[in-house]
């Protein structure tokens, strides 16, 4: 994309809260702008102690101004907020959410959140103890219901040595926000206030401490599931067996190694879950017992790995679901090498899940690749076919089939 072509280039406005993260928002700066957006910055008075205004206007290349004083002919606190594509703040203090929950128009940023009628994101950052207070609660629940998307807080290191629910996700997982955003244009958060579980990647099930029996699975496809949900306004928890990859901003996530450590965390999870996305790889057996050290060649023929049936995860959690009468929309992925389609319906019906996301692998399909193609079977009969594209084209698929399905 050209920068010149001003028709085409996302106009985004990143708001910049008065918190220590701001610093990271220059990286989220940096990132839009090189990657073809055009930026303006919108600091509050407070974010600039932190980082000043020349670091913005070099970063963005457009002036910077707090107030609405400035450049009054341009009528900026109605402009800015008018022509932009998306509005992103981040760091959103709990100030900032306060503000913007009241309505108040007091300076630049607040201007811009009441006149902007594109796609509003806020990445909260603050102490645990601001993020859980009522009042805080209360004004993300108000902007939430407004139809912004309110991004959870990470977990992790705060400004001081305390660590906790707070941190501003990392910049590369907000430019990912800000971009499936602006991906969805003017399409609502239609999964605020549901809350979604996803698993991901694939178990291990050790043979002994250095060991373990393990898949392919790289877990991109969970997190496309989790990334696009909390694009849509959802909340998300990640069940994340074995995976490398950066924790999307928004969701929260649970590690886990084993198949059975899985199955304990789907159980937790599972309590008060709107939809279920299993699509986790998870071994269906594991070594009957891991040696405590690690296994020396002897010299003789090896000893056979004795192995025993992990439980199957998804079909629990649909019986589970029956059992309590729940209204939950369970989702299953099947990875098949052959007959996708037949052994996808009859998948399907053994599992008892709702949906069924079949895609063929082998053959360096699938396994670790950016693209994706699949087809999504349904309980009722329907199947929906779904080309070769970008992992997160699949998940958004499913999350509009989920969608339908949901009461
Ligand atoms: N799954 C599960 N627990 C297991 C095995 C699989 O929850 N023990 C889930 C997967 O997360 C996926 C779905 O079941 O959503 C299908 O996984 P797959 O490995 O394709 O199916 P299997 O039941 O293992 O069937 P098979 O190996 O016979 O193809």
């Amino acid at each position: 994309m050209s920068v010149s072509d001003t028709q085409t280039v996302p106009r985004v406005v990143l708001g910049v809260g008065g918190g220590i993260a701001a610093y990271k928002a220059c990286e989220l700066l940096r990132r839009l702008t090189e990657s073809g957006h055009r930026v303006r910055v919108v600091p509050t008075a407070e974010a600039l102690r932190f980082v000043g205004e020349p670091t913005w206007a070099a970063l963005s290349g457009q002036p910077v101004s707090t107030g609405v004083w400035d450049g009054v002919h341009e009528v900026p606190h109605v402009r800015i907020g008018q022509e932009a594509d998306l509005v992103f703040v981040a760091p959103a203090t709990a100030n900032i959410l306060a503000r913007a929950a009241a309505g108040l128009a007091d300076d630049l940023l607040t201007n811009t959140l009441l006149t902007a009628r594109c796609p509003v994101v806020f990445a909260p950052a603050m102490h645990t103890e601001m993020w859980e207070h009522p009042a805080t609660q209360a004004n993300v629940a108000t902007l939430r219901e407004r139809g912004a998307v309110v991004l959870d807080p990470a977990v992790g290191r705060l400004t001081g040595a305390d660590t906790g629910r707070g941190r501003l996700p990392e910049p590369a997982e907000l430019f990912e926000a800000a971009r499936l955003a602006l991906r969805r244009g003017a399409a609502a958060p239609d999964l605020a206030g549901r809350r979604v579980v996803v698993s991901a990647g694939g178990t291990r099930e050790a043979i002994d401490p250095v060991r373990f029996l393990g898949n392919h699975s790289s877990g991109k496809q969970g997190y496309a599931l989790a990334r696009t949900a909390a694009a849509r306004g959802a909340d998300v928890t990640l069940v994340a067996a074995n995976v490398s990859l950066p924790d999307p901003a928004g969701a929260r996530v649970v590690r886990v190694g084993s198949a059975v450590e899985l199955a304990e965390a789907m159980e937790t999870e599972r309590v008060g879950a709107d939809v279920i996305v299993m699509s986790a790889a998870v071994a269906d057996f594991r070594p009957v017992a891991s040696a405590a050290s690690k296994i020396k060649k002897s010299g003789a023929a090896p000893a056979p790995i004795e192995l025993v049936e992990n439980p199957d995860i998804l079909a629990g959690l649909v019986a589970s679901r029956d059992a309590e009468g729940r209204e939950q929309t369970v989702v299953g992925f099947a990875a098949e090498t052959d007959d996708v389609i037949d052994n996808g319906r009859a998948k399907l019906a053994r599992k008892g899940c709702d949906l069924l996301v079949v895609n063929q692998v082998g053959g360096g399909r699938a396994f670790g690749t950016e693209d994706n193609q699949a087809v999504i079977l349904g309980s009722d009969g329907t199947a929906v076919d779904v080309p070769t594209g970008p992992k997160e084209d699949l998940a958004d698929r499913v999350w509009d089939l989920v969608r339908q399905r949901l009461v």
